[in-house]
């Protein structure tokens, strides 16, 4: 299918951020967004790039009553000779369709979602930062659009993709974070929906997160639903553990979500050499490794900081300080191999980079 572009006309385009170190997160989208229709009987039409608007939707859509609503993460990098990089686009894609599947939404042919993509991104890559650590999030979205009540899937939808520059995670360097261990509110449980980017498991991550931020945590770490016994994931990324010489992730048994960086991590630090575990790991294991001082360091990974060190560890009452608070080696040589990979600054052995052409 082609993808028709209607550009937004010069006078009325948007002025690009001016100060880079001021871009936060998640506020800023640019002029153009990918948009697709889907209908049981047609398949997925009217593939464009079109001025960014709002979306029209009649009270009914099922997405607002449902939650038939997933999505993707990513980012695209401008490298220091101004070429644009996607990193393992394939991934996220795939991940959208292992959601859409489960979800009973319409998968995407990935051809056409990997077009639509490097298209948009192509378009807009005036919009791309250069500032070191900066990029552009991409945010492909699917929404259930039948105008029905009544719990079924929907016999339409929507995809979207819209990107938008994003700021630094780290502009002051790494600030080790504090997480809050919930022992009464579950994210996600095996047999579930843990595994997809579903809107819902969001939403109802909430309500722990906020008592956690009252709290004075910056994340929260769940818990399995099932013994409240293992580690799963912290907050909107995955979890490492280093103890003695085992680096340690939870296995992806139905309720994490696979991250692209938690499989980079895993595949790199193997390349390295390191005793990579994906294995159930406790609590009680974690504080016994803390107590004798094996535990070396925590960290989580994911799209938006790539790995995010973990200083300290809220659990039934007590703080636990991980490596004096400090970030460790290894999550430090983590970020910048994968950062150093994703903008083009040093030799990528496993074909993660994809460059963009214009
Ligand atoms: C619940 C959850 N876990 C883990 C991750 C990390 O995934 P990725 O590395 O693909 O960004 C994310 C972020 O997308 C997430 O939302």
């Amino acid at each position: 299918m082609a993808i028709k572009v209607t550009r937004v006309a010069p006078e009325k385009m948007k002025p690009k951020p001016a100060d880079e170190s001021n871009l936060g997160f998640g506020g800023i989208f640019t002029d153009h967004f990918f948009i697709m229709e889907y209908h049981n009987e047609r398949g997925w039409h009217n593939a464009s790039i079109e001025p960014y608007r709002p979306l029209s939707l009649d009270p009914s859509a099922m997405c607002l009553h449902y939650g038939q609503e997933i999505f993707e993460g990513m980012k695209a990098y401008r490298g220091s000779d101004d070429s644009i990089y996607l990193f393992r686009p394939e991934e996220n894609i795939k991940r959208m369709n292992t959601s859409a599947e489960r979800l009973c939404m319409a998968e995407i042919d990935s051809d056409l979602f990997r077009e639509g993509l490097e298209k948009l991104v192509a378009l807009e890559k005036d919009w791309i930062p250069r500032s070191s650590g900066t990029s552009l999030y991409i945010r492909p979205t699917m929404i259930a659009t039948e105008k029905a009540l009544g719990v079924h899937p929907s016999s339409e939808y929507l995809f979207y993709i819209i990107v938008g520059p994003v700021g630094a995670y780290y502009p002051q360097g790494f600030s080790p974070t504090k997480i809050y261990v919930s022992e009464e509110f579950v994210r996600s449980v095996r047999g579930g929906v843990g595994f997809c980017k579903a809107a819902g498991n969001y939403a109802a991550s909430l309500y722990a997160s906020e008592k956690a931020g009252k709290l004075g945590y910056t994340q929260v770490l769940w818990l399995d639903a099932l013994e409240m016994k293992y580690v799963e994931e912290v907050g909107t990324s995955n979890i490492f553990f280093f103890i003695g010489d085992e680096l340690i992730t939870p296995p992806l048994t139905g309720s994490i979500l696979p991250g692209v960086t938690r499989d980079s991590v895993i595949q790199l630090a193997k390349h390295w050499k390191i005793n990579v575990s994906e294995r159930p790991l406790s609590m009680d294991e974690i504080l016994d490794t803390h107590a004798d001082g094996t535990l070396k360091d925590c960290f989580a990974s994911g799209t938006a900081a790539i790995v995010s060190p973990v200083g300290q560890i809220y659990y039934k009452g007590k703080e636990y300080v991980i490596n004096e608070g400090k970030t460790g080696e290894v999550t430090e040589r983590l970020y910048n191999e994968i950062l150093q990979i994703q903008y083009g600054e040093k030799e990528d052995p496993f074909g993660w980079r994809v460059k963009i052409s214009d």
